[in-house]
C-alpha cells in the first residue's frame, strides 16, 4: 500500500496548526502505511516457512495497522481547506435517510464527539437495510460492519485534535466537519 498525497498544504487549515498536519500525515499516517506494509511480509514469510506461531499476535496487528492505514487514508481524502457543501445524489440520500442534512450533522458531531476513547466518526452505506448509517470505530478495527461501505471519515485521535483544541473535541468535530469534502463523498457514494 502507498501513501496518497495530500492535494493541500500542512498550513491551509486554519484552525490547525502546520505541525499538526505535518506530524499527523508525515508520522502517524506513514507509520500505519510502512507497519500495514510490513505486517503483509510477515504474513507472507509465515505462509513460505509454514510457521504460524504468532498468528494471532500478526492478525491482530494486521486488523489495526490496515485499518489505521485505510481510515487515514479516507480521512486525508475526505477533507479540504476550501468550503465545499453538500450536494446531488449523496445529499438527497442524507435527506432521506436522516430527515434532514441538520439532523444528519447534529448526529454526526454527537457521535464522533462521544466516542469512548480514539477513534474515528464513520459515514457510510449498509446495503443490507439500503441506508446511510453512522457509526462509532473504537480504536481502528472495533465495532465495524463487514459489509459496511465509508464513504466519510472523521479523526478523533487525540493526536489529530489536541494540539489545538487541547480538550474541546466539539469545536474540532464542528471545524472538521465543516471542512468535508463533499465532492470526494458524493463520488465514493455514486462509485458503490
Ligand atoms: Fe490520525
Amino acid at each position: 500500500m502507498e501513501m496518497i498525497p495530500l492535494d493541500y498544504n500542512y498550513n491551509d487549515f486554519d484552525f490547525l496548526s502546520e505541525e499538526n498536519l505535518r506530524n499527523h500525515y508525515e508520522v502517524l499516517y506513514k507509520g500505519y502505511v510502512n507497519n500495514y506494509n510490513k505486517v503483509l511480509e510477515d504474513l507472507k514469510f509465515a505462509r513460505e516457512t509454514n510457521n504460524f506461531t504468532n498468528i494471532k499476535c500478526l492478525e491482530k496487528n494486521l486488523a489495526f495497522q490496515g485499518a489505521g492505514a485505510v481510515l487515514h487514508e479516507l480521512f486525508f481524502e475526505n477533507i479540504t481547506p476550501n468550503k465545499v457543501e453538500a450536494k446531488g445524489e449523496v445529499l438527497e440520500k442524507i435527506e432521506k435517510d436522516f430527515e434532514s442534512f441538520d439532523s444528519f450533522k447534529n448526529q454526526f458531531i454527537s457521535n464522533i464527539t462521544n466516542i469512548e476513547g480514539s477513534g474515528w466518526g464513520i459515514l457510510g452505506f449498509s446495503k443490507s437495510i439500503d441506508k446511510l448509517i453512522i457509526l462509532q470505530a473504537e480504536k481502528h478495527q472495533d465495532q465495524t460492519i463487514w459489509d459496511f461501505v465509508p464513504l466519510l471519515v472523521i479523526d478523533i485521535w487525540e493526536h489529530a485534535y489536541y494540539l489545538d483544541f487541547i480538550t474541546d473535541k466539539k469545536a474540532y468535530a464542528e471545524k472538521m466537519f465543516d471542512s468535508i469534502n463533499w465532492n470526494v463523498v458524493e463520488k465514493r457514494y455514486k462509485n458503490l
